[in-house]
């Protein structure tokens, strides 16, 4: 059949919410043109992100009532350990409450080495967090990923060669891989580039680490598109991945198709002990790590559910599926088409803008304004910096992020979605103003910054 069809029925349902034009202008105003300041019964289709904003499974629903909640030794923490174990290999497994603990916790084992984390792209916590610790980062996308016409179906590619020449000749503490690359268009990392960047990690003595968080979307491209793996399964290939690494931390918000938890996966035993202990400073005791009995119990059947071929084959598809009609139409979107989100070029979408006048933040509050819908700056509010000079650095792309939560919309949702975009970009987009920063903290600044129209 060629009509998409989701691969469940709806259960239990939520309202959608409808705002007129007039009253999203006065809320965006007293949001200080932020979404993460509106409230969710102002939006209509939220694409902020999918990170703990999908769907839980009737298993999972039922499984909280099993839960353990003991302090120590839950029972619901052995089931957790073992999904892990088995899903990635990692002997040591240890919960926080969601991924910025757990790179919190991993990375301050690493803190007194200081020198570099070079990565193909950290995403927005990541690489706060390595700041903040003291870490200078360097991303190092691969060349496609520049080339705006080009198809190459893994565009989360680290580029190698910098790789080694980053490791040859400057003071490198740890190497990330974010996979799917989500600061990078959502896109894949192939196989052959983790294995490579394995290669030029040990050769060097500096440990490879995953941040894979959308781990299963990421399997499911390699399976589609990369040489010899049409024939594995998405569990085995997923395996494959986590093997080549010595170190991960997984937000589960994401491909734990849960709302709440992460976990850090090592291999050595003295690197867990010490991560343990921190973590109870931080989080907790090492069988609950932040997070209720329950929560453990919805992510194991969440790490499960997520590598069903029909659910994967769904999830890639859909966000093609918006993709295509936004291409189609002519609104500048970040090609091809990736994992979790539909990322528009708002450099070009909105070409009358200077980047100084962030077009990213813009283009998120205009659309917000027409439409209802809530998208996010992946751009200079997020990536940018102001120096201690005054003077501004901007990010290399300014990108509108439509993240699209699991299992939450349907084919319907999306094709409202790109209605409206395309209706936005007819009537409206000519006439969007830039943006300037009012106020802005020190560090995180798309969270919580003041902006106004210019
Ligand atoms: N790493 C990546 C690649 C992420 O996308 C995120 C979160 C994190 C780490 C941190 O995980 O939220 O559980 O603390 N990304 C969300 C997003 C927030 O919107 O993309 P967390």
């Amino acid at each position: 059949m060629k009509t998409l069809i989701e691969p469940y029925k709806i259960k239990s349902l939520e309202p959608i919410y409808w705002t007129n034009k007039k009253d999203r202008k006065d809320i965006l105003k007293k949001a200080h043109l932020n979404l993460f300041f509106v409230s969710s019964k102002n939006v209509t289709i939220d694409l902020l992100t999918d990170s703990g904003t999908g769907a839980m499974s009737a298993s999972q629903w039922s499984a909280l009532m099993n839960a353990d909640e003991s302090y120590a030794g839950s029972k619901s923490f052995d089931i957790f350990q073992e999904t892990v174990r088995n899903l990635t290999g990692f002997k040591h497994v240890i919960p926080t409450h969601q991924g910025r603990s757990a790179e919190r916790i991993l990375l301050s084992q690493f803190q007194s080495k200081g020198g570099l984390i070079v990565s193909n792209m950290l995403f927005d916590t990541t690489r706060a967090n390595s700041e903040d610790y003291g870490f200078q980062v360097l991303d190092l996308p691969c060349k496609e990923f520049f080339e705006d016409e080009s198809l190459f179906p893994f565009k989360g590619n680290i580029d190698l060669i910098a790789l080694e020449k980053a490791l040859k000749n400057k003071k490198v503490t740890l190497v990330i891989l974010t996979v799917t690359n989500n600061s990078a268009g959502a896109q894949p990392v192939s196989m052959e580039n983790i294995k490579e960047t394995k290669k030029i990690c040990e050769k060097y003595s500096v440990p490879l680490c995953l941040d894979a968080c959308r781990f299963a979307e990421n399997a499911w491209f390699i399976k589609q598109k990369e040489e010899g793996f049409k024939n594995k399964t998405i569990p085995e290939i997923v395996r494959a991945m986590f093997d080549l690494a010595h170190l991960c931390f997984v937000s589960a918000k994401k491909d734990g198709l849960s709302h709440i938890g992460g976990f850090i996966g090592v291999r050595k035993e003295s690197l867990s002990e010490s991560c343990k202990a921190r973590l109870i400073l931080e989080e907790g005791f090492p069988t609950y790590g932040g997070l209720a009995g329950r929560d453990l119990e919805a992510i194991s059947i969440g790490l499960k559910e997520v590598l069903e071929e029909s659910y994967l084959r769904y999830r890639i598809d859909s966000t093609a599926f918006l993709h295509e009609k936004l291409h189609q139409a002519g609104v500048p979107v970040f090609n091809p088409s990736g994992a979790h989100a539909v990322y528009i070029d708002a450099k070009k979408f909105l070409s009358h803008l200077p980047v100084s006048s962030y077009p990213g933040q813009a283009l998120v509050s205009s659309l917000y304004e027409y439409s209802g819908i809530r998208t996010c700056e992946i751009g200079s509010v997020m990536f940018g910096k102001t120096l201690e000079n005054g003077k501004e650095t901007y990010h290399s792309k300014e990108l509108v992020r439509l993240c699209i939560p699991r299992r939450l919309y349907t084919q319907s949702h999306l094709q409202y979605v790109a209605e409206s975009i395309i209706s936005f970009k007819e009537k409206e987009s000519s006439k969007v103003r830039g943006i300037k920063i009012i106020k802005s903290p020190p560090f995180l600044r798309h969270f919580t910054a003041h902006f106004a129209w210019v």
